[in-house]
This record gives C-alpha cells, sequence and structure tokens, in this order.
C-alpha cells in the first residue's frame, strides 16, 4: 500500500514538473491565469492582484505582472513591473516577446504596449526569450543560447533586495538601484521612501524620504559590517560582499544556506527588513529592521499627525484632528496626514455657530 501510495506520488510529481514551463518565446505568450515556474520550483511569473486590507480574500481587480515565491503557501511577491500602469483584464493582456525581439506588455484590446524591456540587443522575435531562474530574476535571453543575458529583472528592484541581487551604482550613468516601497499594501506604485548607496560613491546606504531628507544611513562599510550596523557580526546567515570598480560599485550578497529564503524589503512605513521564512511556523519572521525605531521614520504619519511606538497603531492624530483619507490609513499609507475637525474661528469670518472659542492644547511627550 504504502510503497504504491509513493511510487503514483512520485510519477504525479513528475507529470507536475514536466508540464510546468519556465519560458516565454514567441509562440508562447502568458496571459490571463498563465504563470511560468522556475526550473527547480522556486518562483513564478504570472498576473498578480494585490489583496485589499479589509477583505483579504477578494482582490482589488487591479492586476501587475509579479515573481512571487512558489513554494510557500503565502503568495510573497518579490519584484513587480508596471506599477504605475495596473491591467484590469489580464485575459485580454498578453506579456509576449515583442517583433523587436523585447519583452512587452500588450494590451491586446487597445493594440497599447504598456511596458518594454527596451534593450537594443533584441532584433526579433525569434531572437530572444524570457526565462524565469530559480534565483527570483526574469532575463531576457538569446533564444539559441540562455549563457548569453540581455536584461535581467533583478538587476531593476522594485520593493525587494534578493540574494545574487546587485543594489548599486551605474558609474557610466551616474543612477543608482533604489529600493522603493509600494503605496501602500494594495498598491504596489512608487511610495515615497526610498533606499539606495550613497550616489556620491561612499559605501553608505541612505533611506530618504520623497528623494530630499535622509532619515537614516547605514554607516560606511568596514569589510565586515556597516559601521551603524553592529548587529550585522553576530551568527549572520549571509555573505555580504561590496564590489568597486571604474563602471559599477554595489553590494550583493547570497545566503550561507542556499535552503533558507531570506529578502530584504523596503517597507510601506518606510523601514528596511530582513525577513526570513521559517517552514515549521509556515511564517515568515521578522530578524531585522531599521531604523529600529518605526517612529524615527520621516513624516510617517503626515501632516498633523503623531507617532507612537508605544502604541498600535503607531500613527494617530493630534486631538481636534482625523484622518484625511480614512481608507489610506486602513491600508498602511499615513502620508495624507490629518485634518482639523472644526475650523478656526479666525478661518470662517463667522462670530455665530461656533459655541465654544479657539484654544490651545498641551501636548505630552516630545
Ligand atoms: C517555444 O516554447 C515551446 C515550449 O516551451 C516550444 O514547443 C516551441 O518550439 C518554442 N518556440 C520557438 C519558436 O522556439
Ligand atoms: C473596507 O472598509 C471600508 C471602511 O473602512 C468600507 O468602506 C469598504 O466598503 C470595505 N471594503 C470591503 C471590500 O469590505
Ligand atoms: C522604455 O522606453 C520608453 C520610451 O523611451 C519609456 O517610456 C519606458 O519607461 C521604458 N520602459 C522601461 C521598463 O524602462
Ligand atoms: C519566427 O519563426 C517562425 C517559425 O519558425 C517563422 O514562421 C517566422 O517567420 C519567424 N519570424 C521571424 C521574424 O523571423
Ligand atoms: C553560449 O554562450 C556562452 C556565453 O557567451 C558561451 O560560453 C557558450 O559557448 C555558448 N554555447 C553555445 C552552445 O553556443
Ligand atoms: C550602465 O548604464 C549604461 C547605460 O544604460 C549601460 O550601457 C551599462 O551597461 C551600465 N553599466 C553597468 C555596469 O551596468
Ligand atoms: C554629494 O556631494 C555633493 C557635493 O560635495 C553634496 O553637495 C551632496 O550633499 C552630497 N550628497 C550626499 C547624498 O551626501
Ligand atoms: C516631494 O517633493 C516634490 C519636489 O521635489 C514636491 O513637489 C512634492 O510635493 C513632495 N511631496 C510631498 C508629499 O511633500
Ligand atoms: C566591474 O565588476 C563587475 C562585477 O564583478 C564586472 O562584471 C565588470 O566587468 C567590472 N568592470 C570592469 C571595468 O572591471
Ligand atoms: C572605488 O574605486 C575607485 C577607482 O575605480 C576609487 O577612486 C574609489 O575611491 C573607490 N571607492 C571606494 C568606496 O572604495
Ligand atoms: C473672510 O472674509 C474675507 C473678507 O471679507 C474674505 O476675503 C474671505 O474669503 C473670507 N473667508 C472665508 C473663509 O469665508
Amino acid at each position: 500500500m504504502a510503497p504504491l501510495f509513493i511510487l503514483l506520488l512520485l510519477l504525479f510529481g513528475q507529470i507536475l514538473l514536466s508540464t510546468a514551463i519556465d519560458t516565454i518565446n514567441s509562440t508562447t505568450p502568458l496571459s490571463g491565469t498563465q504563470k511560468i515556474v522556475s526550473a527547480g520550483n522556486k518562483f513564478a511569473l504570472g498576473f498578480y492582484s494585490p489583496p485589499q486590507s479589509n477583505a483579504t480574500s477578494s482582490s482589488s481587480g487591479n492586476y501587475y505582472i509579479a515573481i512571487w515565491y512558489s513554494n510557500i503557501p503565502i503568495q510573497t511577491t518579490v519584484w513587480t513591473a508596471t506599477t504605475d500602469v495596473p491591467v484590469s483584464d489580464p485575459a485580454t493582456t498578453s506579456f509576449q516577446i515583442a517583433t523587436d525581439g523585447n519583452l512587452v506588455l500588450l494590451d491586446q484590446a487597445k493594440n497599447q504596449q504598456l511596458w518594454s524591456t527596451n534593450v537594443s540587443e533584441a532584433s526579433n522575435s525569434n531572437s530572444t526569450m524570457a526565462i524565469i531562474r530559480d534565483t527570483g530574476s526574469l532575463e531576457l535571453t538569446d533564444a539559441s543560447n540562455s549563457s548569453i543575458v540581455y536584461w535581467r529583472s533583478i538587476d531593476y528592484p522594485t520593493n525587494t533586495w534578493l540574494p545574487g541581487g546587485k543594489l548599486g551604482l551605474n558609474k557610466t550613468t551616474g543612477l543608482s538601484q533604489r529600493l522603493v516601497p509600494w503605496k501602500n499594501n494594495a498598491d504596489p506604485s512608487p511610495g515615497l521612501f526610498s533606499l539606495e548607496l550613497d550616489p556620491n560613491g561612499t559605501t553608505q546606504y541612505f533611506i530618504q524620504w520623497n528623494e530630499s531628507i535622509t532619515y537614516w544611513t547605514s554607516g560606511p562599510w568596514n569589510g565586515d559590517i556597516f559601521s551603524l550596523v553592529p548587529e550585522m557580526t553576530d551568527g549572520y546567515n549571509y555573505d555580504f560582499r561590496f564590489i568597486n570598480n571604474s563602471t559599477e560599485s554595489f553590494f550583493i550578497y547570497s545566503m550561507k544556506d542556499d535552503a533558507v529564503l531570506s529578502r530584504f524589503i523596503m517597507d510601506v512605513n518606510g523601514q528596511i527588513k530582513q525577513l526570513t521564512w521559517v517552514p515549521s511556523s509556515q511564517q515568515w519572521i521578522l530578524f531585522w529592521s531599521q531604523p529600529l525605531s518605526q517612529c524615527d521614520v520621516y513624516a510617517l504619519c503626515g501632516a498633523y499627525g503623531s507617532c507612537s511606538v508605544n502604541a498600535l497603531p503607531f500613527c494617530n492624530c493630534i486631538k481636534g484632528y482625523s484622518q484625511k483619507v480614512q481608507s489610506d490609513w486602513d491600508l498602511q499609507d499615513h502620508s495624507g496626514g490629518c485634518k482639523r475637525n472644526v475650523p478656526l474661528q479666525c478661518q470662517t469670518n463667522s462670530t455665530s455657530g461656533q459655541t465654544k472659542p479657539d484654544k490651545f492644547y498641551t501636548m505630552e511627550g516630545r
């Protein structure tokens, strides 16, 4: 009984493995609920719809091309294309190799190209293909030799930094790769925070608000750790490396144990977080986050908001004010801040109607 069961399981597994495809080529575009899965079943790519805040089972009705872990039960994206152009109907939209050899997202109903890998090396639709790798990277490669890579999604990170990905500076263009969080938990379009390597060429990372105010720095790299991140030394489960030459400078990391799933993510709330998958509890566990105090994130709670690390939620409105956009606050986006419940008397010109005169309240704390 048991051996037969195992045999059947193995056979079934074989069938599943042999039907999972990891490439998109000129004759196999992707649309609707189709997906491609990496050879070792670690990552999948397809249309993804973020869950809404209060109804986790129903989706927002907006779809994005995304890459997620395929071997864990909690759908966790690591990369998204077209974050500012959501797709409403994946059935009439196709992720395909275009006639110029680029990988594109095409709205077939409007015959409109929504996104492209934009590389010039590709020449026609039979010259390239796209492959999803076990590293979580989507690659546009030569159709006859997949070792010749024209474009890698891992070089264009969104909110997640995966092992094997570079996070640094292209010295030719002066452009740095940036980790940018989602706007809120249901919307992958870019939020206000960003993490990047110092564009001036030092080895420290900055986190900024609105590309202008720096509210956290890692301190320079000393070869082992970032100076302001001393906790990196104890039992660290990664290998970090800094590479610097005339064309580029970047950090890259790998896991000491390849079987461990781990990722860095710029969180909606402006913190950089390192999460590791714990199989025994089937959950992502937070190992590390910076800035350490949630309230050290610049302007986290918006105008007239107050932040308290000792309270959940962190953000509240000060007395006499309420959330400007409640639905954004529900999705962890507090940037809209708060508004006065009652206008000031001096703003309304009216002497009647309002019973209590304007006055100041004392706010405790810092
Ligand atoms: C595209 O891939 C499919 C299966 O993955 C294969 O059967 C087909 O021959 C490929 N087409 C081209 C043009 O290489
Ligand atoms: C979610 O909650 C808001 C109020 O907070 C409500 O207006 C909205 O209808 C709810 N959405 C769903 C899908 O339940
Ligand atoms: C591709 O190029 C077009 C036009 O130059 C630009 O609008 C678009 O943002 C580029 N897409 C990507 C993914 O870089
Ligand atoms: C691509 O290959 C297909 C089948 O092999 C062929 O019919 C088509 O003409 C080719 N397209 C180009 C642009 O070479
Ligand atoms: C594929 O490309 C790689 C890198 O350019 C090269 O080393 C290899 O020999 C090529 N393989 C074939 C079969 O052409
Ligand atoms: C830097 O950017 C230029 C222009 O996009 C590109 O040609 C070059 O390959 C990039 N360099 C590196 C090291 O990625
Ligand atoms: C980079 O250097 C310039 C000129 O020295 C300086 O004005 C700027 O503030 C520096 N930028 C950062 C992010 O340190
Ligand atoms: C971010 O900065 C730009 C100018 O660089 C400004 O127009 C915009 O209002 C700022 N955003 C917020 C939320 O303050
Ligand atoms: C810089 O380093 C990268 C990664 O090791 C390498 O691919 C590239 O060829 C180097 N560039 C130069 C000019 O040495
Ligand atoms: C990186 O290398 C350049 C020379 O290619 C050097 O001038 C610069 O100081 C180096 N930067 C760091 C942080 O090591
Ligand atoms: C208050 O009165 C001034 C002068 O009459 C007028 O310009 C202003 O618009 C009024 N403000 C409001 C909020 O009604």
